[in-house]
């Protein structure tokens, strides 16, 4: 099946959130939302993708598939977990109330409700879509609670004395909100609590993600419309330094919030711990187009997250910084997978990649893909960091259709969609521009 190198890529068709990453009996599994029949957003399987590294990934297919009742109309965002050498994915299933005639693959005036539901594998590969699928916490019918059609996405982990499910939901279609569940094995499900921010922070929080670094507890979110209203694409992928008492289930979320990638094309990330035991995230790229050969939604290199002080990290995976081994003079000896361009930014120098611009002004990194990028209403062409505090490194790792510009070892990444970049790169400033590559 097809390999890829360092972003992971649709197969063919359609992709979009990853889902259920885990490093599992010696591969990092990467399960990813996908349409198999055609390059446009529909009923959602679970594709499929293995790594040895997190730098070479093979596709393997399709995992998860509608099969019952519950998902009968799609399986919507989830995750995994190990338990006892047994690998268990939850998800969303999801059942329109009625058929919309124009496309049985949407649903019509968000009619459809929503079960969280749990299946599970001895090797990772072989899922029993049939019979092995359980439905863990079925539709709420508590309005105080949460809401029946959107309430998705949940991500488990294993707690100190217990098991944690962390859910997103509405309240009243007004504001987002997570909920936080207790299991002691997996099967049965208790509601302990919920945090929320209100009106200011989006109406829905999807992909709720909650984990600890060793420099303190962060939530990581995707919150409906909590973008500028000028711009086509609204909801956003954010995150927070909090805190969580396992007991109670309460969190503290504080008014400020960080994104998790300044580029804003990243949406619905997702993290789990790698081999080494460090905090690794996936997320998807958005596209507004497919490209020539058919195929939208890719994902950037995977990051490592930190958080030091209030101030959440998003580094570059050392093994991805590994890969690009191999140093060349000019970016036509690429390969195929792209380069890595590290220089050093001062205020008022700029680096070109192939068209898309990178400028450091009055302390800020901002980035320009209007030649790389088509022009429709609404794009966001120019992207900008908050203003920078460690220094003026800049990595980038590109390729054809995407560019990510890593500010200061992760301080903040900028990573954009683009459409035909040229084979050419180049600094505006004092410094140089050391290029590497991948060996074949
Ligand atoms: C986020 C999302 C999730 C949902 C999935 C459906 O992009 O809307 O909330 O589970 O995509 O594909």
């Amino acid at each position: 099946m097809k390999k890829q190198r360092v972003h992971l890529k649709a197969p063919d068709n359609w992709i979009n959130d990853p889902n259920g990453f885990i490093y599992y009996k010696g591969y990092y599994h990467l399960f990813y939302q996908y349409f198999p029949y055609g390059p446009r957003w529909g009923t959602m399987h679970w594709g499929h993708a293995v790594s040895k590294d997190l730098v070479s990934w093979e596709h393997r297919g399709i995992a998860l598939y509608p099969s019952r009742y519950e998902d009968k109309n799609g399986c919507f965002s989830g995750s995994a977990i190990e338990n006892d050498g047994t690998m268990y994915l939850v998800y969303t299933g999801v059942r329109y109330e009625v058929i919309n005639p124009e496309d049985p693959h949407t649903c019509l005036n968000d009619q459809f409700e929503s079960a969280q539901m749990m299946i599970y594998s001895e090797d990772g590969f072989h899922f029993d879509n049939e019979n092995g699928k359980e439905v863990i916490i079925p539709p709420l019918t508590d309005k105080n609670m949460g809401d029946r059609t959107h309430t998705r996405d949940p991500k488990i982990w294993r707690g100190k004395e217990a098991w944690y499910l962390i859910l997103g939901s509405t309240v009243e279609r007004r504001y987002g909100e997570v909920l936080f569940y207790q299991s002691r094995d997996l099967h049965t499900w208790t509601y302990v609590n919920k945090a929320w921010k209100g009106p200011d922070y989006g109406w829905m929080w999807e992909c709720p993600d909650y984990f600890e670094t060793q420099g303190g507890k962060v939530l990581m979110i995707s919150p409906m419309e909590i973008g500028k209203t000028d711009e086509k694409e609204k909801n956003h992928a954010v995150c927070f330094p909090v805190e969580f008492d396992e007991e109670t289930c309460k969190m503290d979320i504080p008014d400020q919030y960080q994104f998790v990638d300044y580029g804003l094309d990243l949406y619905a990330p997702q993290t789990t711990t790698d081999a080494e035991g460090r905090r690794v995230m996936a997320g998807w790229i958005r596209m507004p187009q497919p490209v020539t050969d058919g195929w939208i939604g890719m994902y950037c290199s995977p990051r490592v997250v930190e958080r030091r002080g209030n101030h959440i990290y998003f580094h570059m995976h050392p093994n991805i910084r590994a890969a690009f081994s191999k140093e060349i003079s000019d970016v036509s000896e690429a390969s195929a997978d792209g380069y890595m361009a590290k220089f050093d930014l001062e205020d008022g120098e700029e680096a070109d990649i192939g068209g898309f611009r990178i400028r450091r002004e009055n302390g800020r990194i901002y980035t320009d893909r209007t030649n790389v990028y088509p022009a429709f209403p609404g794009a966001h062409l120019i992207s900008e960091t908050p203003a920078i505090q460690d220094g003026s490194r800049i990595e980038v790792l590109a390729d054809e259709n995407l560019v990510e510009v890593y500010i200061n070892d992760g301080e903040y990444v900028i990573s954009n969609t683009v459409y035909g970049i040229r084979k050419t790169a180049g600094l505006r400033g004092k410094g140089t521009m050391q290029l590497y590559t991948l060996e074949k």
